[in-house]
């Protein structure tokens, strides 16, 4: 962490709310469900899919996960009223996963019984096999439409690669700081490990969500899918809201798919704090993108 991210960090929740909405905004649609419809349609209207994440806080009762299901069967509702390319998605320790197993399926079922896919984000490495079991056992019941998602820091990533064939699955780097038994903290060998691990998927005919920003895995990732001539509609790449857009526009002007992962909710607040804190990097990557849009040419 350099001294300008622990800086920031430490100086976070002294920074005003309306500051902190200011730098978010670019990162999340707003607090309603309107802003979610409003910033997907203009996504959609650009050529780009999407995938919206109802920000929610750490819960600790039932009814909780059961309000946060609830409201992603509100998400769902106006992507049919409003005829949006989208689909959903969803952490299990949201809907429940820490207080019942059992919990979350029944709120992931009652979320897919829709039809449109519902993406498991992954989570910190106490939620892992939690995450993935689920994931097989909704499979198992014959859920077409759920898919799940490998972080390449974790060490374990290529041969859970390995045992997803012919899943929907989104690699990513893994936002998580993890202990160093677990997962690599060199920035080149979550590269590699990412190759590997994309090199297993697609050698299982997996479906890939190719997840990040990234311009040297997104090269790497093009080689890929180039060397085995997959089709344009047998992978998509995937980036946040708002993070390298110039990167994204250009693989959606060359003919790849690309969805943006949409977050939106009245957590909006806790979320970034949360998010900041628990990865200062991030905070690192707003400041100097915060500083690039006001000194431009900086
Ligand atoms: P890297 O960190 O090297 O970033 C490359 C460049 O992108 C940076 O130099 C910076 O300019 C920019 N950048 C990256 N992240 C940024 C940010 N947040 N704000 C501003 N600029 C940023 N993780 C996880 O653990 N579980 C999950 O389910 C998901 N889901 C997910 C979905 C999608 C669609 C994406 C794109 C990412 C995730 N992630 C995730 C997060 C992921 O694990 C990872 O932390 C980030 O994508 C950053 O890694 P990059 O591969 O982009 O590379």
């Amino acid at each position: 962490m350099s001294l300008l991210d622990k800086t920031i960090v430490r100086l976070l929740p002294a920074v005003p709310r309306p500051v902190v909405r200011r730098l978010s905004a670019r990162y999340i649609a707003g607090s309603e469900l309107s802003d979610a419809r409003r910033v997907v349609a203009d996504l959609n209207a650009e050529g780009k899919l999407a995938t919206v994440d109802v920000l929610g806080e750490e819960i600790t009762r039932p009814a909780e996960a059961e309000a946060i299901a609830r409201a992603y069967l509100d998400v769902l509702d106006a992507i049919d009223a409003d005829g949006l390319d989208a689909n959903v998605s969803v952490k299990l320790t949201g809907l429940g996963l820490k207080l019942d197993p059992e919990l979350a399926r029944a709120n992931v079922e009652a979320i897919a019984a829709r039809g449109t896919f519902v993406r498991i984000d992954m989570e910190d490495s106490s939620t892992t096999d939690a995450t993935l079991e689920l994931y097989r056992d909704l499979r198992a019941a014959g859920l077409e439409n759920v898919g799940v998602v490998l972080q390449a820091a974790l060490k374990r990533t290529v041969g859970d690669a390995r045992a997803l064939a012919g899943a929907n699955v989104r690699l990513c780097k893994g936002i998580y700081l993890e202990p160093p038994e677990l997962a690599f903290r060199d920035f080149e060998a979550v590269r590699a490990n990412y190759v590997e691990a994309l090199d297993a998927l697609l050698e299982g005919g997996c479906y890939v969500g190719i997840a990040t920003h990234d311009e040297w895995l997104v090269v790497q990732a093009l080689r890929k899918v180039g060397q085995r001539g997959l089709g344009a509609h047998e992978y998509e790449f995937q980036m946040l809201l708002g993070v390298q857009t110039r990167l994204g526009d250009r693989l959606l002007a060359e003919g790849h798919r690309l969805r943006i992962y949409v977050p939106f909710g009245r957590q909006w607040y806790e979320y970034s704090l949360r998010r900041l804190q628990e990865n200062p990097k991030v905070a690192g990557y707003i400041a100097a993108d915060t500083l690039n849009r006001l000194v431009p040419g900086r």
